[in-house]
Protein backbone atom coordinates (compact mmCIF):
# COMPACT_ATOMS: atom_id res chain seq x y z
CA UNK A 1 0.00 0.00 0.00
CA UNK A 2 2.69 2.39 0.74
CA UNK A 3 4.41 1.77 -2.75
CA UNK A 4 0.94 3.05 -4.10
CA UNK A 5 0.95 6.19 -1.97
CA UNK A 6 4.38 6.96 -3.19
CA UNK A 7 3.52 6.67 -6.94
CA UNK A 8 0.43 8.83 -6.49
CA UNK A 9 2.75 11.11 -4.54
CA UNK A 10 4.80 11.83 -7.09
CA UNK A 11 2.13 11.67 -9.56
CA UNK A 12 1.12 14.66 -8.10
CA UNK A 13 4.23 16.19 -8.18
CA UNK A 14 4.78 15.79 -11.83
CA UNK A 15 1.21 17.30 -12.13
CA UNK A 16 1.67 20.83 -10.33
CA UNK A 17 5.21 20.43 -12.25
CA UNK A 18 3.40 20.57 -15.57
CA UNK A 19 1.00 22.97 -14.20
CA UNK A 20 3.19 25.48 -13.58
CA UNK A 21 5.46 24.75 -16.58
CA UNK A 22 2.13 25.08 -18.97
CA UNK A 23 1.28 28.66 -17.03
CA UNK A 24 4.74 29.95 -17.52
CA UNK A 25 4.57 29.02 -21.25
CA UNK A 26 0.74 30.38 -21.52
CA UNK A 27 2.45 33.92 -19.98
CA UNK A 28 -0.07 33.42 -17.03
CA UNK A 29 1.20 34.53 -13.48
CA UNK A 30 2.26 32.59 -10.93
CA UNK A 31 0.44 33.73 -7.30
CA UNK A 32 1.54 33.04 -3.58
CA UNK A 33 -0.24 30.06 -3.04
CA UNK A 34 0.16 28.56 -6.79
CA UNK A 35 2.64 25.43 -5.99
CA UNK A 36 6.67 26.67 -7.50
CA UNK A 37 9.85 24.80 -7.84
CA UNK A 38 12.00 25.86 -5.17
CA UNK A 39 14.87 27.08 -7.23
CA UNK A 40 12.34 29.31 -8.74
CA UNK A 41 11.03 31.22 -5.52
CA UNK A 42 14.63 30.99 -4.36
CA UNK A 43 16.00 32.77 -7.25
CA UNK A 44 13.03 35.08 -6.82
CA UNK A 45 13.51 35.79 -3.30
CA UNK A 46 17.41 36.34 -4.18
CA UNK A 47 16.30 38.81 -7.35
CA UNK A 48 13.33 40.89 -5.40
CA UNK A 49 15.19 40.81 -2.01
CA UNK A 50 18.74 42.69 -3.74
CA UNK A 51 15.53 44.80 -5.59
CA UNK A 52 13.98 45.93 -2.17
CA UNK A 53 17.77 46.76 -1.00
CA UNK A 54 18.66 48.38 -4.08
CA UNK A 55 15.70 50.95 -3.67
CA UNK A 56 16.28 51.81 0.34
CA UNK A 57 20.60 52.26 0.01
CA UNK A 58 19.69 54.12 -3.19
CA UNK A 59 18.12 56.85 -0.81
CA UNK A 60 21.62 57.80 0.45
CA UNK A 61 23.00 59.11 -2.21
CA UNK A 62 21.05 61.90 -2.89
CA UNK A 63 19.48 61.96 0.39
CA UNK A 64 22.86 63.68 0.87
CA UNK A 65 21.97 66.68 -1.33
CA UNK A 66 18.52 67.72 -0.03
CA UNK A 67 20.14 70.17 2.66
CA UNK A 68 21.97 71.79 0.36
CA UNK A 69 19.93 71.77 -2.80
CA UNK A 70 19.58 75.09 -4.52
CA UNK A 71 15.90 76.46 -4.58
CA UNK A 72 13.11 74.94 -2.75
CA UNK A 73 11.36 73.90 -5.91
CA UNK A 74 14.70 71.68 -6.26
CA UNK A 75 14.78 70.57 -2.71
CA UNK A 76 10.56 69.89 -2.75
CA UNK A 77 11.20 67.46 -5.84
CA UNK A 78 14.05 65.91 -4.47
CA UNK A 79 12.51 64.99 -0.96
CA UNK A 80 9.58 63.46 -3.03
CA UNK A 81 11.88 61.04 -5.17
CA UNK A 82 13.98 59.85 -2.09
CA UNK A 83 10.63 59.06 -0.43
CA UNK A 84 9.22 56.83 -3.97
CA UNK A 85 12.37 54.76 -3.49
CA UNK A 86 11.33 54.35 0.01
CA UNK A 87 8.00 53.15 -0.95
CA UNK A 88 9.69 51.00 -3.35
CA UNK A 89 11.37 49.35 -0.97
CA UNK A 90 8.27 48.97 0.76
CA UNK A 91 6.28 47.38 -2.19
CA UNK A 92 9.18 44.79 -2.88
CA UNK A 93 9.62 43.61 0.68
CA UNK A 94 5.80 43.65 0.76
CA UNK A 95 6.31 41.01 -2.51
CA UNK A 96 8.91 39.17 -1.32
CA UNK A 97 6.97 38.13 2.08
CA UNK A 98 4.45 36.66 -0.63
CA UNK A 99 7.09 34.15 -0.83
CA UNK A 100 7.48 33.25 2.46
CA UNK A 101 10.55 35.73 3.32
CA UNK A 102 10.46 37.49 6.33
CA UNK A 103 11.69 41.12 6.32
CA UNK A 104 13.42 40.40 9.29
CA UNK A 105 15.72 38.18 8.22
CA UNK A 106 15.88 39.94 4.62
CA UNK A 107 16.82 43.16 6.65
CA UNK A 108 19.54 41.07 8.55
CA UNK A 109 20.94 39.32 5.10
CA UNK A 110 21.58 43.01 3.99
CA UNK A 111 23.22 44.65 7.48
CA UNK A 112 25.42 41.42 7.25
CA UNK A 113 26.48 41.59 4.09
CA UNK A 114 24.98 38.24 2.63
CA UNK A 115 22.61 39.67 0.49
CA UNK A 116 23.42 42.48 -1.85
CA UNK A 117 22.01 45.40 -3.48
CA UNK A 118 23.13 47.45 -6.86
CA UNK A 119 26.94 48.37 -6.65
CA UNK A 120 25.78 51.45 -8.56
CA UNK A 121 24.97 53.31 -4.87
CA UNK A 122 28.42 52.39 -3.93
CA UNK A 123 29.64 55.91 -5.81
CA UNK A 124 29.83 58.98 -3.95
CA UNK A 125 27.37 62.11 -4.98
CA UNK A 126 30.28 64.80 -5.18
CA UNK A 127 28.32 67.73 -6.55
CA UNK A 128 24.60 68.63 -6.86
CA UNK A 129 24.43 67.48 -10.70
CA UNK A 130 25.16 63.96 -9.36
CA UNK A 131 21.67 64.09 -8.38
CA UNK A 132 20.70 65.49 -12.20
CA UNK A 133 22.65 62.19 -13.43
CA UNK A 134 21.44 59.65 -11.03
CA UNK A 135 18.08 60.68 -12.54
CA UNK A 136 19.35 60.52 -15.55
CA UNK A 137 21.28 57.54 -15.94
CA UNK A 138 20.54 55.43 -12.69
CA UNK A 139 17.04 55.82 -13.03
CA UNK A 140 16.98 55.37 -16.30
CA UNK A 141 18.98 52.46 -16.69
CA UNK A 142 16.29 51.22 -14.29
CA UNK A 143 13.74 51.59 -16.10
CA UNK A 144 15.37 49.82 -18.84
CA UNK A 145 15.60 47.17 -16.93
CA UNK A 146 12.30 46.98 -14.96
CA UNK A 147 9.76 47.74 -17.71
CA UNK A 148 10.48 44.38 -18.82
CA UNK A 149 9.44 43.06 -15.04
CA UNK A 150 6.33 44.22 -15.36
CA UNK A 151 5.59 41.04 -17.24
CA UNK A 152 7.76 39.09 -15.34
CA UNK A 153 5.78 35.60 -14.38
CA UNK A 154 5.22 36.00 -10.34
CA UNK A 155 2.29 38.20 -10.33
CA UNK A 156 3.26 40.35 -6.64
CA UNK A 157 6.58 41.48 -8.50
CA UNK A 158 5.24 42.16 -11.79
CA UNK A 159 2.03 44.35 -10.41
CA UNK A 160 4.54 45.80 -7.96
CA UNK A 161 7.02 47.11 -10.75
CA UNK A 162 3.81 48.56 -13.07
CA UNK A 163 3.59 51.41 -9.96
CA UNK A 164 7.76 51.66 -9.51
CA UNK A 165 8.13 52.32 -13.24
CA UNK A 166 5.40 54.50 -13.71
CA UNK A 167 7.55 56.37 -10.97
CA UNK A 168 10.76 56.04 -11.87
CA UNK A 169 10.06 57.39 -15.42
CA UNK A 170 9.13 60.74 -13.61
CA UNK A 171 12.48 60.32 -11.57
CA UNK A 172 14.05 59.92 -14.98
CA UNK A 173 12.65 63.10 -16.26
CA UNK A 174 13.47 64.99 -13.20
CA UNK A 175 17.19 64.50 -13.75
CA UNK A 176 17.00 65.12 -17.23
CA UNK A 177 15.43 68.29 -16.76
CA UNK A 178 18.11 69.26 -13.87
CA UNK A 179 20.40 68.61 -16.09
CA UNK A 180 19.64 70.43 -18.86
CA UNK A 181 19.31 73.62 -16.48
CA UNK A 182 22.44 73.02 -15.72
CA UNK A 183 23.96 72.48 -19.17
CA UNK A 184 22.21 75.58 -20.65
CA UNK A 185 23.37 77.61 -17.57
CA UNK A 186 26.84 79.26 -16.81
CA UNK A 187 30.23 77.22 -17.89
CA UNK A 188 31.03 76.23 -14.48
CA UNK A 189 27.10 74.77 -13.96
CA UNK A 190 27.59 73.09 -17.80
CA UNK A 191 31.14 71.74 -16.37
CA UNK A 192 29.61 70.41 -13.29
CA UNK A 193 26.69 68.58 -15.27
CA UNK A 194 29.41 67.05 -17.54
CA UNK A 195 31.57 65.99 -14.65
CA UNK A 196 28.97 64.15 -13.43
CA UNK A 197 27.95 62.27 -16.58
CA UNK A 198 31.63 61.31 -17.48
CA UNK A 199 31.54 59.63 -13.85
CA UNK A 200 28.29 58.04 -13.70
CA UNK A 201 28.23 57.25 -17.06
CA UNK A 202 29.83 53.75 -17.08
CA UNK A 203 29.08 52.64 -13.86
CA UNK A 204 25.28 53.25 -15.36
CA UNK A 205 26.51 50.55 -17.93
CA UNK A 206 27.40 48.24 -15.40
CA UNK A 207 24.29 48.04 -13.89
CA UNK A 208 22.74 45.60 -16.28
CA UNK A 209 25.21 43.23 -14.82
CA UNK A 210 27.96 40.89 -16.10
CA UNK A 211 27.91 40.20 -20.12
CA UNK A 212 25.29 37.32 -21.06
CA UNK A 213 28.63 34.52 -21.56
CA UNK A 214 29.29 35.43 -17.57
CA UNK A 215 25.69 35.51 -16.18
CA UNK A 216 24.88 33.19 -13.74
CA UNK A 217 21.24 33.40 -13.52
CA UNK A 218 20.41 34.57 -16.85
CA UNK A 219 19.41 31.84 -18.68
CA UNK A 220 17.43 29.83 -16.37
CA UNK A 221 15.69 33.07 -15.46
CA UNK A 222 14.66 33.48 -18.90
CA UNK A 223 13.76 30.04 -19.01
CA UNK A 224 10.82 31.04 -16.09
CA UNK A 225 10.05 34.47 -17.82
CA UNK A 226 11.55 36.01 -14.34
CA UNK A 227 13.88 37.96 -17.07
CA UNK A 228 12.43 38.66 -20.60
CA UNK A 229 15.84 40.11 -22.32
CA UNK A 230 19.28 39.25 -21.66
CA UNK A 231 21.96 41.77 -19.74
CA UNK A 232 23.51 42.35 -23.17
CA UNK A 233 20.49 43.28 -24.87
CA UNK A 234 19.15 45.89 -22.16
CA UNK A 235 22.55 47.67 -21.93
CA UNK A 236 22.01 48.14 -25.98
CA UNK A 237 18.88 49.35 -25.45
CA UNK A 238 19.34 51.65 -23.19
CA UNK A 239 22.95 53.02 -24.56
CA UNK A 240 20.88 53.63 -28.00
CA UNK A 241 18.32 55.71 -26.04
CA UNK A 242 21.07 57.63 -23.98
CA UNK A 243 23.08 58.88 -27.23
CA UNK A 244 19.97 60.69 -28.44
CA UNK A 245 19.02 62.22 -25.08
CA UNK A 246 22.91 63.48 -24.23
CA UNK A 247 23.08 65.24 -27.58
CA UNK A 248 19.52 67.46 -26.63
CA UNK A 249 21.33 68.26 -23.37
CA UNK A 250 24.68 69.03 -24.88
CA UNK A 251 26.53 67.11 -22.93
CA UNK A 252 28.86 64.15 -24.18
CA UNK A 253 29.10 60.46 -23.16
CA UNK A 254 32.85 59.54 -22.18
CA UNK A 255 33.18 57.00 -24.93
CA UNK A 256 35.49 57.48 -27.38
CA UNK A 257 34.24 54.45 -29.22
CA UNK A 258 30.79 55.12 -29.12
CA UNK A 259 29.20 55.08 -32.79
CA UNK A 260 26.28 54.19 -35.18
CA UNK A 261 26.80 50.94 -36.48
CA UNK A 262 24.22 50.92 -39.53
CA UNK A 263 25.01 47.53 -40.29
CA UNK A 264 23.54 46.10 -36.37
CA UNK A 265 21.00 49.53 -36.41
CA UNK A 266 22.39 49.81 -32.63
CA UNK A 267 25.57 52.18 -31.61
CA UNK A 268 29.06 50.64 -30.79
CA UNK A 269 30.74 51.11 -27.61
CA UNK A 270 33.93 50.93 -26.03
CA UNK A 271 35.00 48.05 -23.37
CA UNK A 272 33.33 48.33 -20.01
CA UNK A 273 35.67 48.13 -17.16
CA UNK A 274 34.58 44.56 -15.36
CA UNK A 275 37.55 44.82 -12.58
CA UNK A 276 36.06 47.62 -11.23
CA UNK A 277 32.51 46.12 -11.23
CA UNK A 278 34.06 43.20 -9.44
CA UNK A 279 36.12 44.90 -6.97
CA UNK A 280 33.01 47.23 -6.03
CA UNK A 281 30.59 43.73 -5.85
CA UNK A 282 33.38 42.79 -2.99
CA UNK A 283 33.02 45.62 -1.17
CA UNK A 284 35.74 47.80 -1.81
CA UNK A 285 33.63 50.31 -3.71
CA UNK A 286 34.08 54.37 -2.90
CA UNK A 287 31.22 54.06 -0.44
CA UNK A 288 30.48 50.67 0.54
CA UNK A 289 31.27 50.54 4.29
CA UNK A 290 29.21 53.74 4.43
CA UNK A 291 26.10 52.71 3.25
CA UNK A 292 25.99 49.66 5.28
CA UNK A 293 26.77 51.65 8.24
CA UNK A 294 24.38 53.93 7.43
CA UNK A 295 21.97 51.37 6.97
CA UNK A 296 22.47 49.44 9.99
CA UNK A 297 22.46 52.94 12.14
CA UNK A 298 19.00 54.31 10.89
CA UNK A 299 17.49 51.03 10.83
CA UNK A 300 18.79 51.01 15.17
CA UNK A 301 17.48 54.59 15.08
CA UNK A 302 13.49 53.22 13.48
CA UNK A 303 13.57 50.66 16.56
CA UNK A 304 11.21 52.87 18.44
CA UNK A 305 9.05 53.56 15.26
CA UNK A 306 8.53 49.94 14.68
CA UNK A 307 7.70 49.09 18.66
CA UNK A 308 4.84 52.09 18.54
CA UNK A 309 3.78 50.51 15.29
CA UNK A 310 3.22 47.18 16.64
CA UNK A 311 1.75 48.79 19.75
CA UNK A 312 -0.84 50.55 17.89
CA UNK A 313 -1.89 47.46 16.01
CA UNK A 314 -1.56 45.15 18.70
CA UNK A 315 -4.31 47.59 20.71
CA UNK A 316 -6.23 47.69 17.78
CA UNK A 317 -6.49 43.92 17.36
CA UNK A 318 -6.96 44.02 20.99
CA UNK A 319 -10.54 46.48 20.24
CA UNK A 320 -11.87 44.67 17.52
CA UNK A 321 -11.84 41.42 19.80
CA UNK A 322 -13.49 43.64 22.74
CA UNK A 323 -16.04 44.55 20.16
CA UNK A 324 -16.59 40.79 18.59
CA UNK A 325 -17.31 39.54 22.05
CA UNK A 326 -18.92 42.21 23.39
FE1 LIG B 1 13.00 53.20 -7.27
FE1 LIG C 1 13.99 56.01 -8.87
Amino acid sequence: MVATVVESESAGAEAYAEAFDAAVAADERIEPRDWMPGDYRATLVRQMAQHAHSEIIGMQPEANWITRAPSLRRKAILMAKVQDEAGHGLYLYSATETLGASRDDLLDKLHSGRQKYSSIFNYPTLTWADVGAIGWLVDGAAITNQVPLCRCSYGPYARAMVRICKEESFHQRQGYELLLALSRGTDAQHAMAQDAVDRWWWPSLMMFGPPDDESAHSARSMAWKIKRHSNDELRQRFVDICVPQAEALGLTLPDPDLRWNEERGHHDFGPIDWEEFREVLRGNGPCNDQRITQRRQAHEEGAWVREAAAAYAAKHTDRLHGEATA
